[in-house]
């Protein structure tokens, strides 16, 4: 199963939209997928408070029951959002070393993105997790402004973000 966490707390945002695009092409190849977002689990800020035991669990069991990972996250202020830093604090390397995962950020400018792809693969190593190097930046101008459609050069992105995924898990 290829689980893909959505770092966004909008459904229908950049980063789920775009984590559905890497989604789709999994399912293409015959993947299982399972997908989350930082409002699934109710998870508490790590280390404060009494609550959230069941959602820890759960969020746990999904990470363990994954062969890979396909991460995304919105640019906050030059990084990644604070709710997937907290679901990333729940986890350890125990856990997770040595699951590949495919890095996806969403912004709201064709220069952002590049920071918030730096930061979660620079806190990916310390938990053991190898991010590919293909990775996936996607703004507001990768659409067409009347269809929506996304971009054919990002179409394209996502094809080789999802090949190298499947590449690096040995399912390819
Ligand atoms: C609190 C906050 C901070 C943001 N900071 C940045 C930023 O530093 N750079 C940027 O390009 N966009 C920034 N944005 C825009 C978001 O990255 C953009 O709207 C993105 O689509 C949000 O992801 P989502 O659509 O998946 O929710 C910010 C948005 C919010 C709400």
């Amino acid at each position: 199963m290829i689980l893909l966490v959505c770092g966004s707390p909008r459904p229908q945002g950049q980063t789920s939209q775009a984590l559905r695009l890497l989604e789709a092409r999994f399912q293409q190849s015959g993947h299982l997928t399972q997908r989350v977002c930082v409002g699934t689990f109710d998870l508490p800020i790590y280390g404060l408070g009494n609550g959230g035991a069941a959602g820890v669990r759960a969020w746990r069991q999904a990470v363990d029951s994954a062969s890979a990972l396909a991460i995304g996250s919105p640019e906050y202020h030059g990084s990644f959002s604070a709710g997937l830093k907290n679901l990333l604090d729940h986890l350890d390397s125990a856990l997770v070393a040595g699951k590949p995962a495919a890095l996806v950020a969403a912004s709201g400018s064709p220069r952002g993105g590049m920071a918030t792809l730096a930061a979660m693969r620079h806190v990916l190593r310390s938990l053991h997790v190898p991010a590919i190097v293909e990775q996936l930046a996607v703004c507001p101008q990768d659409r067409d402004a009347s269809s929506g459609r996304w971009s054919n050069e990002l179409l394209m992105q996502a094809d080789c973000v999802a090949a190298g995924l499947l590449r690096q898990a040995g399912h390819a």
